[in-house]
């Protein structure tokens, strides 16, 4: 698991885009920022849609990033809200096809880390491109 001053600077890191979240509809706020293998820190937020579905969490926005600037490997991911959710299931395949078994970080508004876990404890189980064959 990585150091209580690495889980501070992934919460500092999210806490501070947590604003630009664009969450006119639900006004639920995420941020997410992921700890690459080089050292670097990418970070995300929630788009919501005026066609609800559409809507994209802070997570997989985080994700798209990372992969766009290159980065193929990933050592945590802190995720900041408002009482300190856990990912919703979609998430969690993504984070878990992408990023692999990560330390997940989570934090409240005001960055008090709330829990930490991972991704093969938020999805057991987990479908993979293994099963493709
Ligand atoms: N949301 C996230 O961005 N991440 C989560 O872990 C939970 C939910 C977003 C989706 C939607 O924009 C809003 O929060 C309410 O569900």
């Amino acid at each position: 698991m990585i150091n209580i001053n690495k889980q501070n600077e992934l919460i500092n890191a999210a806490m501070k885009v947590r604003e630009n979240a664009y969450a006119p509809y639900s006004n639920f706020q995420v941020a997410a920022a992921l700890l690459c293998a080089d050292n670097e820190i990418i970070t995300g937020v929630n788009i919501e849609s005026s066609s609800y579905g559409l809507s994209v969490c802070a997570e997989r926005n985080t994700i798209a990033a990372a992969v766009a600037k290159g980065k193929k490997e990933f050592i945590a991911m802190a995720v900041v809200s408002q009482n300190g959710v856990t990912p919703c299931g979609a998430c969690r395949q993504v984070i878990f096809d992408i990023c692999g078994n990560i330390d997940i970080i989570l934090g409240d508004e005001n960055g008090s880390i709330q829990d930490i876990t991972s991704t093969k404890v938020l999805l057991p189980k987990a479908f993979s491109h293994e099963d493709l064959g």
